[in-house]
């Protein structure tokens, strides 16, 4: 009896402090939300879909609410208005990422690289990515031919396949790579290669990483378990491999370097080295910070962009009037002789509008990536404090049945205006929004179209006879990707129209 009234005692004196604790901790007029469990806050009620959990909120606490997530007071933004008005209109404020102990294997404790740094180190590396990004790539013509290059490739290692039922994933992750590999290492894998293989085993391994070692920023006692532990150990190996892997290609570069032929992003890098060095501020931007450039630039570059192709194949295989149609397009635009190139697109307003609509509908990051406040802001009416963790619910914005007529539905046209040119909605968000905006957009814009309209130029997609329809609820992980699903390839060169 006197156990049960010992621990009664313990449990309501801790409870009581834990009440306190946070009344105290919390100024006043922050957003409204749920209060949560000890320790664990409210992670048990978000389930494995947060974003989803998030709109219900919304019923209860408005747009702007708070969400205890473990030892972490996160603020959720929902709906267009609220989103656009932190991360564009208060970007300044907005634009500062969380300091975790899970995004510092990133960024060796937040001291490198642009997605989880912070600051100055941030501002310097975004402008020097933003530089390297338009001169190597976005818009400019030193990328179109690499690419159209590896298009081929692409085709080639397709056309192979054709006929039979095959997974495409491994194909798409091989091309993309490559693009981003020879804009930054200057130089294209073949599709077997062992580094290749291993940079891409190791993205599969992180993306099975990335929510253990997220759990625990939330909940750091986790690390104290084994199982944990050794997941966030992991991933700090592969992002240890990964930038050794760079750092072996930076050295080579310096061998031959020549400051009046600059080849790709790492002599680029090279060239602001020196620079710096002259400046007496060699510690601003040495070997490992370039190391740890080139490594989220390959990392950020070839996942989401060979994600958003997997997604653009599987829609064309549920949706075969709309490839019938995107192929229509393609065949009066390009013909089915040349290769399409990006100026293309201008007319080619339905294929574009096709892989916006994937975007929108796949949602393959559907809170973006974490953001923090960099000062106390006022939004909505309360007061966030200076670093609070954001999440801005994208989902909430692609799903919302106020801006987008059947949001569930798959429907490339509500991106066409009356007049059959492209309309642009303010409301597709796929790269955010703000100061922190998708450095690789243009770039990815690019991929994305060419690959697009090329496999689909030369290639019909269908589902293998008896295949059940691919879900498009897809796996978390770095991004939102597909379950693994098989189409059958066919040329369209044998067919009897072409
Ligand atoms: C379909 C393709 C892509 C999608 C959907 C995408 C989406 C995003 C999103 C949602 C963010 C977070 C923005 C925020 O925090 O508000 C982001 C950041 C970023 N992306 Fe992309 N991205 C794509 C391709 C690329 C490519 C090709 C590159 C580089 C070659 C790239 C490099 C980056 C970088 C460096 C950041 C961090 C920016 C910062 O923190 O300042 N991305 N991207």
């Amino acid at each position: 009896m006197l156990m049960v009234d010992s621990i009664l005692i313990f449990i309501t004196s801790f409870l009581t402090i834990y009440y306190f604790y946070r009344v105290r901790r919390n100024p006043r007029n922050l957003p409204p939300g749920p209060w949560g469990w000890p320790i664990l806050g409210y992670l048990p009620h978000l389930g494995s879909k947060p974003h989803l959990t998030f709109v219900e909120m919304v019923k209860t606490y408005g747009s702007i609410f708070r969400v205890p997530m473990g030892s972490q007071e996160v603020v959720v933004l929902n709906g267009y208005k609220v989103i656009k008005e932190a991360l564009a209109d208060k970007g300044a404020k907005f634009a500062g990422r969380p300091t975790w102990k899970s995004t510092s294997v990133f960024s060796d404790g937040g001291t490198k690289g642009t997605i989880f740094s912070n600051g100055s180190v941030w501002t310097e590396n975004r402008r020097f990515e933003v530089t390297a990004l338009k001169r190597f790539g976005m818009g400019k013509r030193s990328i179109e031919e690499p690419i159209i290059e590896e298009v081929q490739h692409f085709l080639d290692a397709l056309e192979v396949e054709r006929g039979r039922p095959v997974d495409t994933s491994a194909t798409i992750e091989c091309a993309l790579t490559n693009i981003i590999a020879q804009m930054t290492l200057g130089q294209r894998f073949e599709y077997g290669d062992e580094e290749l293989k291993r940079i891409l085993e190791m993205t599969h391994e992180d993306a099975e990483l990335v929510g253990p070692n997220a759990a625990i920023s939330f909940l750091p006692l986790l690390w104290y378990i084994p199982w944990f532990r050794n997941k966030s150990c992991k991933l700090q190996h592969n992002c240890a491999e990964l930038v050794h892997f760079i750092t072996k290609y930076i050295d080579k570069h310096i061998e031959t370097f020549d400051p009046d032929n600059i080849r790709d992003v790492i002599d680029a890098g090279i060239l602001k080295m020196i620079k710096e060095e002259k400046n007496g501020r060699p510690e601003a931007f040495g070997k490992k910070s370039l190391a740890y450039v080139i490594s989220e630039l390959f990392g950020a570059g070839f996942e989401s962009t060979s994600t958003a192709l997997k997604w653009c194949v599987l829609y064309m295989v549920k949706h075969p009037e709309v490839q019938t149609r995107v192929q229509k397009e393609i065949d009066s635009v390009v013909g089915r002789g040349c290769h399409v190139s990006y100026d293309d697109a201008n007319q080619m307003p339905y294929t574009e509008a096709t892989i916006m609509e994937v975007l929108r509908v796949a949602n393959m990051a559907p809170l973006g990536l974490p953001h923090a406040t960099t000062a106390d802001v006022e939004l909505n009416g309360y007061t966030i404090p200076e670093g609070t963790c954001i999440f801005a619910n994208v989902w909430s914005v692609h799903m919302d049945p106020n801006i987008w007529q059947c949001p569930d539905k798959f429907n490339p046209l509500r991106f066409i205006g009356e007049d059959g040119k492209l309309m642009k909605s303010k409301a597709f968000m796929p790269y955010s929004l703000g100061r922190r905006r998708c450095v690789g957009e243009q770039l990815a814009r690019h991929e994305l179209f060419a690959f697009f309209a090329s496999l689909l130029q030369r290639f019909s997609l269908r589902l293998p006879e008896g295949h059940p329809d691919p879900p498009t609820d897809g796996v978390p992980g770095l991004s939102i990707a597909p379950f693994p699903f098989q189409v059958i390839i066919s040329d369209r060169r044998d067919d009897k129209a072409a």
